[in-house]
């Protein structure tokens, strides 16, 4: 049940570009607990989507399905119009190409350099010399936003923020068309995440990625994202853009946004102070 009505399909209309990801009808049990009821949704190319949930819904494990890790009881998760879970597996190995993404955990290998870290993908997926490979990673840092002396660095070495901006050049180095993130800006301070916004931002308007990001964080959401699915009780509750899946008559979804924008009033500002006090979840 999608709580913002779809403009109905217009046979005549121009269908536009296809879906980039396609979600249709996802069903995940473990055991006898239901995860997806019947989870569908598609993302167009060039936009930033936003996937929120109580804790426990399944946003991760969603993600996870979608990038052919996990794979879901029933239901179609197509990307790049690849079926990720009945496509040949020379197929599904070229559309791993195709994508990025960046674990909840953001996690590099801690006994790489940041550079090597973002060369991984480089050696794993094509046959590039050591040379090129080099300059491609400096280009990747250059637009996470890092500076050129990071690259020699151990990741223990860098600011939190900057490990971020590390995950996220080794998510683009083989320049995706779609680039998954989960709870990129947990962790990191007010200032830092919303740099970590900006950089999202651009990575879509200049670099034409499509990027689907689980996130908390209501500045985020406000400032950065095209459009926003909330997933509740196994189902995508609402499905629009921020303003009217704010309107939404739920409960969780009421729940969620007054508390956030109830912490904003009383720091007695606009809604981006929203995420400095509102309460983590997980
Ligand atoms: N491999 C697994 N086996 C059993 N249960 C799992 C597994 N992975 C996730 N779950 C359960 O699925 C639910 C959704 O998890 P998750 O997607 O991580 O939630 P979130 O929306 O917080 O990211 C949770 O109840 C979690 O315990
Ligand atoms: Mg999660």
């Amino acid at each position: 049940m999608q709580a913002v009505a779809a403009p109905a399909p217009d046979p005549a209309a121009d269908p536009g570009p296809a879906a980039v990801i396609e979600v249709e009808g996802v069903v995940t049990r473990f055991g006898s607990q239901t995860v997806h009821d019947g989870v569908s949704f598609t993302v167009q190319p060039g936009t930033l989507v936003g996937l929120i949930g109580a804790s426990g819904t399944g946003k991760s494990v969603l993600l996870r399905e979608m990038i052919g890790l996990q794979r879901p009881t029933a239901g179609r998760l197509r990307l790049l119009g690849t079926d990720m879970w009945s496509a040949p597996a020379a197929e599904v190995d070229a559309v791993r190409r195709r994508f990025g993404m960046m674990f909840q955990d953001g996690a590099l290998f801690s006994s790489l350099t940041v550079a090597q870290n973002v060369a991984v993908p480089l050696h794993e997926h094509t046959a590039l010399d050591a040379q090129t490979i080099d300059a491609l990673v400096a280009l990747r840092l250059q637009q996470a936003g890092l500076p050129a002396e990071a690259g020699a660095k151990m990741p223990s070495e860098l600011s939190g923020g900057m490990r971020k901006r590390a995950a996220i050049a080794r998510a683009i180095a083989l320049e995706p068309e779609i680039l998954f993130l989960d709870e990129p800006t947990s962790g990191l301070d007010p200032i830092t995440a919303r740099a970590f916004d900006r950089l999202v931002r651009s990575l879509v308007d200049e670099l034409g990625i499509t990027v689907f990001l689980v996130t908390h964080d209501l500045d985020t959401l406000l400032t950065s994202v095209d459009r926003l699915i909330a997933l509740t009780r196994g189902t995508v509750r609402a499905d629009g853009p921020v303003h009217e899946v704010m309107q939404v008559d739920d409960e969780w979804l009421r729940t969620y946004f007054s508390v956030r924008t109830l912490v904003a009033h009383d720091a007695g500002h606009s809604t981006t102070a929203a995420s400095v006090a509102a309460p983590s979840t997980p």
